[in-house]
Formats: C-alpha cells, structure tokens, sequence
C-alpha cells in the first residue's frame, strides 16, 4: 500500500483535482484505492456526490474514537459509482478538532493508526488536504510515504510555497522515516508569461523535487466534477488527463511499486 497526500496551504490550486483524476485513472487500472477527505468543507464527498450533512458517519467519528478499529472503519467507509474507489468522508464537524485536539496526546498519528488497520486491503491511498496547517494535515503528512504538492504557475502560489516546505521541514524532524515530496504545477497556460516565468523558478528552486512537466489549464476538470465523475471517466482523451496519466506513470516509478500500470 502507498499513501499519497495532497497538500498546500494556498486554496483552489488544484488539490482536490489532483486527487480524484489520480483515483480515476488508478481505477480504470483495477487498483484499490482508499480516498480520504480530511476538508472540512467536504469538497472530495460532495465531488463522489455524497451530501456531507446528511451522512450518518464521517471521518470524524475515527478522530473521537482513542484508538481508530476496522469495525467503525468499515461503518464510515463508502462505496463510490467507480469500480475500486471507496471513500472516507468529512463532515463539518472535522473544523472543532482544530480548536480541541492540538492537545491531546496521539491525536496527530490517528490516520497513521487507522492505515494499518487496513494495509492489506487498499493498493494506494491518497489523502485530501484542507489549505490549513492544523491537526488533519499534521495527521496526513505523519500517515504519508509522499506528499504531491499541486502548484498554481503564477507567482503569488510559488510563494506560498516556500513556506509550505519549510513547514514540511520542520514536521520532517519529527518523523523517523525521512519524507518525500513532489512539487506539481498545475493550471499552466503557455500563453501566459506568468505561466511560464513561474515555472522557471520552481525549476531552479526545487529541481530534485519537481514533476518535469505541468498539469495545463483544461476547461474538462470543471465539466468533469460538475457530472461528479473523475476527469478520466468523463473525458478520457482530453489533455488534462493525459497529463495526470503521465504524472502518475511518474509517481509509481519513483514509490517503486513493483506491478506495471
Ligand atoms: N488544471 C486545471 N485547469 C482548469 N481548472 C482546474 C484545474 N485544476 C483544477 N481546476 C479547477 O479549479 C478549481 C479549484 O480546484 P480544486 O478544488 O481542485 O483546488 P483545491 O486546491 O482543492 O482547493 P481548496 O484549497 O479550496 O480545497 C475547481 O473549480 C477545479 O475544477
Ligand atoms: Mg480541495
């Protein structure tokens, strides 16, 4: 099982996209994938068309319980239209942990703890994170072997970024197991020369850790999450998800998963 997570502290930069074109793409692949959605605002349920406050169990629940078991795991999961995609949903509740848990002991290993519990059962696991540095996204990057970083190629998102990976760092003391994470620029418009001039500087920034290619501007995602389907299954030939394709060709090779997409 791979975990991936999907953060940045900038809003609307793609995250949310990049997490189900991946699901989408790795379910037409005949892989498990487990998604969580640890945004208060619940756009990944509402994206698989689940209505947050109408569902009786949420990933909250795994938060309130000490120790997360796979008996309230299996009563919180949810099926999706989508062969091989469960989901763990959010609810609104999820925004109280921020202002009561950051002191209770073990409360930032609680996605950790739930993973284990079912490590045989998912191929990849990709995790939903809300453009806040709070107790989901310390729960999230402590549960990862890779954290995919979607960026927007204009200049405002490249600075947030810096302060995004400096974050990383300092979280990075705390693990054992050292932490990956793969930079991803996403709505690149090569008419813009913000566009291109961004991606320039994140070329020389993060060499080592930047995807060698861009997500494009493509009108297909927004159509897609409207028919609440992952971009592939809506548009499968479109050049958006063409390059999600290569961008996950990209991540298996480097997470070194033995069987071929
Ligand atoms: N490559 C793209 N081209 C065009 N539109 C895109 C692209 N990627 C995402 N979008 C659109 O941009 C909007 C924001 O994307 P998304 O919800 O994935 O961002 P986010 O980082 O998850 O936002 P938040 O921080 O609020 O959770 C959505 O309407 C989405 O359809
Ligand atoms: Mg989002």
């Amino acid at each position: 099982m791979i975990v991936w997570t999907v953060a940045n502290q900038k809003g609307g930069v793609g995250k949310t996209t990049t997490v189900v074109a991946l699901a989408g793409l790795l379910s037409q692949r005949n892989k498990r994938v487990l998604l969580i959605d640890t945004d208060p605002h619940g756009s990944l349920t509402s994206y698989f068309d689940y209505d947050m406050d109408s569902l009786p169990h949420s990933l909250f629940d795994l938060f309130q319980a000490q120790q997360p078991t796979r008996t309230l795991f299996e009563q919180v999961a949810l099926t999706t239209r989508f062969a091989g995609i469960t989901l763990l949903p959010a609810s609104i509740s999820l925004a109280t942990l921020e202002r009561t848990s950051s002191s209770r002991e073990g409360m930032g290993l609680v996605l950790k703890r739930m993973l284990a519990e079912v490590q045989n059962e998912f191929d990849v696991v990709i995790i939903d994170c809300p453009p806040v540095l709070g107790v989901m996204m310390v729960n999230a990057l402590a549960a990862c072997d890779r954290i995919l970083v979607p960026v927007q190629t204009e200049f405002l998102a490249i600075k947030g970024l810096e302060r995004m990976v400096s974050t990383f760092k300092l979280m990075h003391r705390a693990r054992k197991n050292g932490f990956n994470y793969t930079v991803v620029p996403t709505m690149f418009d090569q008419r813009t020369r913000a566009s291109i001039q961004s991606l320039d500087s994140l070329k020389q920034e993060y060499d080592g850790n930047l995807w060698p290619s861009v997500i494009p501007v493509d009108t297909k995602f927004r159509d897609a999450s409207l028919r609440h389907e992952p971009p592939s299954y809506f548009a499968k030939g479109c050049r958006g998800v063409f390059a999600y394709q290569s961008l996950l060709r990209y991540l298996w090779q480097l997470d070194g998963v033995e069987a071929a997409l």
